[in-house]
């Protein structure tokens, strides 16, 4: 058994783990719960020699670990797989394998050896993956599989997963728990790091949550979601969104006949048509790859359409710029905000302005006791999670928090339309409630919301209507309480009658 113990870990005034200890103990799936920002992948990255602890001790059965790098974490039987990738693109599966592989017990792999391991680990645990693929051009569920490989190959007994189903589909979440499953039942060790609580229930034999680096309490795999969410975040949590039905005004967003092509050239959006009213949210949703991604940069006009017309307020906005979009009212959060929501390595402050350098510039040069005083506001409002300061970089933020500044920032001026692709990404219930929440009171002020998301929870309670998107097409705009069956089926490029027949005739 692993056992961590009054692990202390503190970055400069902030202590992200105070005393931790926690267990993981072969042939058990620990869940590790707790909001953004709690300590979760500080804890780990100690476990895993990436970070040293300033306090505490680890300890193998009786014998206590020394864990200054990975390679010593490896050699003592511990594996990780990371919450960012650590897989280098332009390489093959293969190839990363190899790379991955510090000499250890296994002793060096050659690139024979490592083809091998692949298709003998993919096929152990129903893991499907080409070892000669590159990872590049691999869809990120299948990447992650890679990632478990490579912590397989060392034949880890202790295996972390660091929040590992937040980039997942719900059948690629449910593949992932299986495997789990197997690997605990073969007598390993899992300490599963995630916020989503259903996942939790499902496949925890033990639940720890951890509070602002503290553990709060540990927790049977019966306890309602209701009870963990108020464990995670100190208060009792709604995780429903609460709203008003929808007084829909005039049309805001018209989209005619929109065609887009990726990078590549491929058609991404196909002829869509749709409008979205001024004090109501339309949810598009599907599967990842279908034209989302393209259309929210088109109106944005980061992407350049090939035809068809875009009016927001009236106004053609089709060929403009983002300046001009953002100028026209348009308020955006990215789906990747890490790419494009925020610049890492400035303040909070300066990312809380970056939309609206006009407005605190004063001579020329950048007002920075206005920026200051916004920041602080803000920070307030948003409830922001930082460090101590507002100088600090937001790439030390955690996720919940990072995305807190970026929907801070586009929510602080008056809108006509606010689109945002995967809002809660990432993100933690209690972020979550609040980030819904705001949402809401937008659509409330009467701007049109467009909301791009792949998680049907987050559609169903956010959307009050939702439009299907598949292969660059709407495929139906139906009402938020339409059957998840039916929906799944729209998906697939199904058209609604035909979904409804279809789930209809199908044993209950
Ligand atoms: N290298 C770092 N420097 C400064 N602060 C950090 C660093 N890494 C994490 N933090 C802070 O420590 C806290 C815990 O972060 P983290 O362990 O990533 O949380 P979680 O994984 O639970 O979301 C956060 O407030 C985060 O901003
Ligand atoms: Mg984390």
């Amino acid at each position: 058994m692993l056992r961590l113990r009054g692990i202390t870990k503190r970055f400069g005034s902030l202590t992200a783990n105070d005393s931790i200890s926690i267990e993981a103990v072969p042939g058990r799936i620990h869940c590790l719960l707790g909001e953004n920002g709690a300590g979760k992948s500080t804890l780990m990255n100690i476990l895993f020699g990436l970070l040293e602890p300033d306090e505490g001790e680890i300890l193998l059965g009786d014998k206590a670990l020394t864990l200054t790098n990975p390679k010593q974490a490896m050699a003592a039987g511990i594996g990780m797989v990371h919450q960012h990738f650590m897989l280098i693109p332009v390489f093959t599966v293969a190839e990363n394998m190899v790379l991955g592989h510090e000499p250890g017990r296994a002793g060096m792999l050659d690139l024979a050896s490592a083809r091998a391991l692949v298709r003998d680990l993919s096929a152990r645990y129903k893991l499907d993956v080409d070892p000669d693929a590159l990872v590049e051009d691999l869809p990120v569920g299948i990447q992650q599989r890679v990632e478990i490989l490579k912590a397989l190959a060392h034949d880890a007994t202790y295996l972390i997963f660091d929040e590992p189903t937040a980039v997942l589909t719900p059948q690629e979440i449910d593949e992932l728990m299986a495997v789990m499953r197997t690997l605990r039942d073969e007598g390993r060790a899992i300490i599963f790091i995630t916020h989503k609580l259903r996942e939790v229930r499902e496949v925890a034999d033990d639940i720890t949550v951890i509070r602002r680096g503290k553990v709060v309490g540990q927790a049977a795999p019966e306890t309602s979601e209701a009870e963990l969410a108020s464990m995670m975040v100190g208060r009792a949590v709604d995780l429903k969104v609460h709203k008003a039905p929808a007084q829909p005004g005039d049309d805001r967003l018209v989209v005619e006949d929109l065609v887009v092509a990726s990078p590549t050239g491929a058609i991404a959006v196909d002829h869509l048509s749709l409008t979205v009213r001024g004090g109501e949210i339309v949810c598009i949703a599907g599967v990842q790859g279908n034209g989302q991604t393209e259309l929210a940069e088109a109106l944005l006009g980061t992407m350049r359409p090939l035809s068809g017309r875009v009016t927001l307020d009236g106004v053609d906005i089709t060929h403009s710029k983002p300046v001009d979009t953002i100028k026209a009212g348009l308020g955006y959060v990215p789906e990747d905000r890490h790419r494009h929501g925020f610049v890492g390595e400035f303040s909070i402050a300066h990312n809380l302005v970056l939309n609206n350098l006009d407005e605190y510039s004063k001579f020329g040069a950048l007002d920075l006791k206005k920026i200051r005083d916004n920041a602080q506001a803000r920070i307030k409002e948003f409830d922001i999670r930082h460090g101590g300061s507002h100088d600090q970089e937001v790439r030390s933020l955690s996720g919940g928090n990072q995305q807190k500044v970026v929907l801070a920032r586009e929510l602080s001026r008056p809108l006509s339309l606010l689109i945002a692709s995967q809002p809660t990404r990432g993100v933690d219930v209690g972020a979550i409630e609040f980030l819904h929440g705001r949402i809401v009171e937008e659509r409330d002020r009467g701007t049109a919301v467009l909301i791009v998301s792949t998680e049907l929870e987050e559609v169903e309670s956010l959307a009050d209507r939702i439009a299907v998107m598949y292969r660059g097409r709407i495929v139906g705009i139906v009402p938020p309480d339409t059957p998840r069956d039916v929906l799944g089926l729209m998906m697939a490029g199904v058209a609604y009658d035909e979904a409804v027949a279809t789930t209809k005739g199908a044993p209950a």
